[in-house]
């Protein structure tokens, strides 16, 4: 063999090495959703009822949570929920206790257990809001200086989301797809504040609207924040 194919051949062996491991590094890269046009999903709240013996061990009989690392599901958007089980299920939210819960369920059982927690009074508020604080200007002001924007604007004044939620029939508003916060667990809405800020929660198009959120906020202004929402 030539000097000139045997260098012919080691590029060609490099180029498909190089082609290889890029496809590797592609499929382990977790799937990213746009949810610009996902629709406001419908659901059997009663059969979701049915099927929600296992999520009520952490989430509770009522979904609120039992313990303060666990979201309370209540009052939330049906199609919140639904998204984020979609995606627990395929892997674009990563968590270790969740992914192997919503291994088994059907595209028709996440819809049944949205609507079903979705249905749900949400926590009431608590008896002392922290109204004056940091935590509240921010949430109802942001921070122009620092680039905060308000979160109520997309989270709604008393941090129940975007009210009224639309109807499934409904043409598909992107905000069907934005989480109500009122009385989440303190410990909870921090955890998610710095996964948004650090971008290890990145798995879909509103994630990216948190990273722009969360990036300009401080440890104590998320902690400010943890605090005020867990009072609302
Ligand atoms: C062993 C405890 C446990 C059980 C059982 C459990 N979950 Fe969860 N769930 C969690 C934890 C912890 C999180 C927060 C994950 C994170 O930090 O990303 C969570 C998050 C969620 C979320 C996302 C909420 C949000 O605000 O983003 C949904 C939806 C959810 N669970 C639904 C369910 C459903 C439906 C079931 C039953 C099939 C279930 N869970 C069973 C612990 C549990
Ligand atoms: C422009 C709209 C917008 C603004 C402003 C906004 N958010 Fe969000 N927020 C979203 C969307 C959309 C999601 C859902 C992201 C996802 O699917 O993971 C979200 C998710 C969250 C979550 C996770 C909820 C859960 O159950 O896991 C927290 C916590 C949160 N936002 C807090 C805030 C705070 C605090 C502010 C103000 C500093 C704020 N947001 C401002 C749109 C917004």
């Amino acid at each position: 063999m030539s000097k000139f194919h045997r260098q012919t051949y080691v590029l060609i062996a490099l180029a498909v090495c190089a082609t290889f491991a890029v496809g590797v590094v592609m499929a382990a890269k977790p799937p990213f959703e746009d949810l610009r046009t996902q629709q406001p999903i419908s659901g059997d709240a009663a059969a979701g009822a049915g099927k929600a013996a296992t999520c009520v061990a952490c989430h509770g009989e009522n979904g609120i949570a039992i313990a303060p690392t666990f979201p309370n599901l209540a009052g939330q958007s049906a199609t919140y929920l639904y998204v984020q089980l979609r995606e627990f299920k395929d892997g674009a939210r990563v968590n270790a206790v969740m992914q192997p819960l919503v291994a088994g369920l059907s595209d028709e059982d996440m819809r049944d257990l949205a609507a079903h927690f979705a249905s749900l009074p949400g926590k009431p508020a608590a008896a002392v809001q922290q109204v004056s604080s940091r935590g509240y200007t921010l949430y109802h002001d942001g921070d122009p200086h620092a680039g905060v924007p308000p979160c109520q604007g997309c989270h709604g004044a008393d941090g129940r989301g975007p009210q009224p939620y639309p109807a499934s029939n409904a043409p598909h508003p992107a905000w069907s797809t934005f989480p109500a916060l009122a009385g989440q667990d303190e410990s909870y809405v921090l955890a998610q504040l710095k996964a948004y800020h650090d971008a290890t929660r990145a798995d879909n198009s509103n994630d990216e609207v948190m990273q722009g959120v969360a990036q300009n906020l401080s440890d104590a202004d998320m902690q400010a924040l943890a605090g005020y929402i867990s009072s609302l």
